[in-house]
């Protein structure tokens, strides 16, 4: 199997790959790593919490090198296995879909512990915690879209509650009594997303629009939010809750749905396409709320809401201030694109033969056209640490 690209375009765009025969081509938005030899224990500097350990669930925006592994059997191409994946920082691909670190590496790297490692990997040590993310990860179950007919999603069994079942067959291993797991969740930091982009791409890639998709938000919010509760009744006290990028900015986005209508389908100020990121903007908002309830339900926690969309939106609009160049706002950094506006080429996709990544990615927001580069995740991930994009910021969020 040729593994091509990772979103599935809407029906009426996608006739040519469609129908392409000897080739399977999966179109996954958000489908989506090395670990240090040694732990570097800075002493958390006082006033927030130390932290010994990072348990990481997600899709793309979160994998350190599962879904390579997982879907290594099944691919005998995964663009996320080559480079220029992975070039600027650790030099080699690791399965992480950036040019470098994500922003639970930088997330790592503020408390000290070693960069988390992903559970199917080779390093077998998870006293640091273990990172369960999948590239192509969805919120809802594989057999809810089989149900449904939603066909196109990926075979890859990897949803939050698989994600889940692996924390607790690992779980016996970390600790073995009550009072041992406590202690160690306590001082552990859970990272519950990012989910829901890819439920929403697969969706869309069935046929159904953006108003039906929206339909479908109350249930992917009540499945993150499921597995928030399922954590903290392992014992996690520290819960970070990602929401979504703006994916109506993301490259591959605006190429595969552009629309002839320049006033009505796109934000004048941005350039992004103004329903995707109601959508996105729709589950942010329900997941904020969601997180809300569950803060009310376990006041022994501390649960951060952790945005993405905002920050991207201001380096969108004001990318000289955050060190990003004007002219490469909307053009992912690596890709095959050719002429194209948005450099995102579905059959030369990053890490495909006819792609190449830019030459200075660091002046870039967008890495591949579906996710960032490692400069847009450092200022997210310091965001979230320090505020102004988490709430509360994670390194005020100190357990009551
Ligand atoms: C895992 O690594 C830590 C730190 O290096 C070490 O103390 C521990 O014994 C290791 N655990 C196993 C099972 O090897
Ligand atoms: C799924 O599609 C099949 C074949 O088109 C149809 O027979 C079946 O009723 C559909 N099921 C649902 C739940 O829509
Ligand atoms: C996915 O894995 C879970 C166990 O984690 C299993 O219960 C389920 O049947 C699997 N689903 C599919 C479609 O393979
Ligand atoms: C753009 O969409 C609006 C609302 O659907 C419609 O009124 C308008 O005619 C469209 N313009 C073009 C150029 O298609
Ligand atoms: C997309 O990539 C393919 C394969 O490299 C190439 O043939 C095609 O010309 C490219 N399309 C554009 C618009 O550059």
């Amino acid at each position: 199997m040729d593994l091509a690209v990772f979103m599935h375009p809407p029906r009426a765009q996608i006739m040519e790959h469609s129908t392409s025969s000897n080739k399977v081509i999966f179109h996954l938005l958000f489908f989506l790593l090395p670990i240090l030899g040694c732990a570097r224990y800075a002493q958390a500097s006082s006033g927030h919490p130390k932290i010994e350990a990072i348990f990481s669930f997600g899709d793309s925006y979160t994998d350190t090198g599962n879904f390579v592994r997982l879907a290594a059997a099944a691919l005998t191409v995964i663009p996320y296995n080559s480079l220029p994946y992975g070039e600027t920082f650790f030099g080699h691909p690791t399965g992480r879909a950036s040019n470098g670190r994500l922003v639970v590496d930088f997330i790592a790297e503020k408390f000290g512990v070693p960069f988390v490692p992903p559970y199917l990997g080779q390093v077998k040590n998870f006293t640091y915690g273990a990172n369960f993310a999948v590239i192509g990860a969805t919120a809802l179950d594989l057999a809810f879209f089989q149900k449904n007919n939603i066909t196109g999603v990926p075979p890859f069994n990897s949803s939050l509650t698989v994600q889940l079942d692996w924390f607790h067959k690992l779980k016996p291993t970390l600790c073995s009594t009550a009072q041992g797991c406590k202690e160690y969740f306590e001082k552990s930091l859970f990272f519950m997303g990012a989910f829901g982009g890819n439920d929403y791409v697969f969706l869309l890639a069935a046929g159904k629009t953006v108003d039906e998709v929206m339909s479908y938000v109350p249930k992917v919010v009540e499945a993150i939010s499921a597995g928030v509760e399922a954590v903290i009744e392992d014992g996690a006290r520290y819960v970070v809750v990602p929401g979504q990028v703006p994916i109506g900015c993301l490259p591959i986005a605006l190429t595969m749905y552009a629309s002839p209508n320049k006033t009505d389908d796109y934000d004048g100020g941005t350039g992004c396409l103004r329903r995707l990121n109601e959508l996105a903007g729709h589950h942010n908002a329900a997941l904020a709320a969601a997180v809300s309830l569950l803060r009310s339900k376990y006041p022994a926690a501390a649960i951060v809401f952790a945005d993405y969309y905002r920050p991207v939106t201001r380096f969108l609009q004001k990318p000289g201030k955050f060190g990003f160049s004007g002219s490469s706002r909307l053009r992912a950094c690596c890709g095959g694109g050719g002429g194209g506006q948005y450099n995102y080429n579905a059959t030369a996709a990053c890490g495909l033969p006819g792609a190449s990544a830019c030459r200075d990615p660091a002046a870039s927001i967008s890495w591949d056209g579906i996710h960032l580069t490692e400069a847009a995740y450092a200022r997210i991930a310091a965001g979230w640490l320090h505020g102004p994009y988490a709430h509360p910021r994670i390194l005020a969020a100190e357990r009551p």
